[in-house]
């Protein structure tokens, strides 16, 4: 071999060492870069686990938070309910659902706290005005004229009365019957009139002559519709009370009326104190 051949043999092993180094020096760089890229990831991808479950843990304390917020929220609505209802209830007479038929007395002073005039349409006699509690009107109106709207003809004939004009009254029908007053008419204080939720009823047919009001139209309706406006017939058939009195219709609120008249029964054969629960809704 001559001397430019060998030379050029070391030569290529030289170059071809040389590559060989720097293509081994690229990997290993490479390489290393690799694992630092992996390394970073890692650490990367246990933050984002980190993150993540934080996170959980967040909207699980938001949820808790939430449903401390909703339960406080009724809570407080709760108790404004209740003491909305407690307000309503201090604020409606007491005396307007018990039963004043010889069980209650109502002094000379009591007087419903605001009465207003029947219009005088519905009103039979020509000269008298009839006056019936503030709160109850609309409750009659309607009822009058759902009643004149079905073609029935009803008319009041008596409706407040103080406890001087029950007591009027009642000397007035005593002189005349006697003990038997008692039967019909109820003693000063003891009247349902006073407390201005008491309605009698006539027709323009039977005009004075009330007391047969059981065989009228007016009445069959009353049996049928009186509930849906809050009224009652306080002294049906065979009460303990009076004579059976047809003409005779107090409101009690139509929650309770309609309870009445779906059980079918009645006002006096129901304890008060079941009664009472009614009073808050009285005018509802
Ligand atoms: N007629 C009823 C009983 C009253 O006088 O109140
Ligand atoms: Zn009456």
């Amino acid at each position: 071999m001559n001397k430019i051949a060998i030379t050029s043999i070391i030569l290529l092993s030289l170059l071809f060492l040389l590559a060989l180094g720097v293509a081994v020096y690229i990997q290993y760089t490479l390489y290393e870069k690799i694992e630092e890229k992996d390394a970073e990831i890692s650490e990367l991808e246990s933050e984002l686990s980190n993150a993540q479950h934080d996170n959980m843990e967040m909207a699980e304390r938001l949820r808790d938070k939430e449903e401390e917020v909703q339960d406080f929220y009724e809570q407080i609505s709760e108790l404004t309910g209740d003491v909305g209802l407690l307000m309503k209830l201090e604020e409606t007479d007491e005396e307007l659902l018990k039963k004043y038929s010889r069980v209650y007395f109502l002094n000379e002073h009591y007087t419903p706290p605001s009465l207003k005039l029947i219009d005088h349409d519905f009103v039979y006699r020509e000269n008298e005005v009839e006056e019936i509690h503030g709160e109850v009107k609309p409750f009659l109106e309607d009822m009058l004229f759902s009643a004149e709207d079905d073609g029935i003809d009803m008319r009041v004939i008596s409706a407040y009365r103080s406890f001087d004009e029950q007591s009027t009254l009642k000397s007035h029908y005593t002189v005349t019957y006697g003990a038997g007053a008692n039967q019909f008419s109820a003693d000063q204080g003891y009247s349902e009139h006073q407390l201005g939720t008491a309605v009698d009823f006539t027709t323009r047919e039977l005009g004075e002559n009330f007391t047969t009001f059981a065989n009228t139209k007016a009445y069959e309706w009353m049996l049928e519709n009186a509930h849906r406006f809050g009224f009652i017939l306080s002294y049906p058939e065979g009460n303990e009370y009076y004579i059976f009195e047809p003409w005779h219709w107090r409101f009690v609120g139509v929650e309770l009326a309609t309870n009445l008249y779906e059980k079918d029964t009645h006002f006096y054969d129901m304890p008060q104190r079941e009664i009472d629960e009614y009073l808050v809704k009285i005018f509802d």
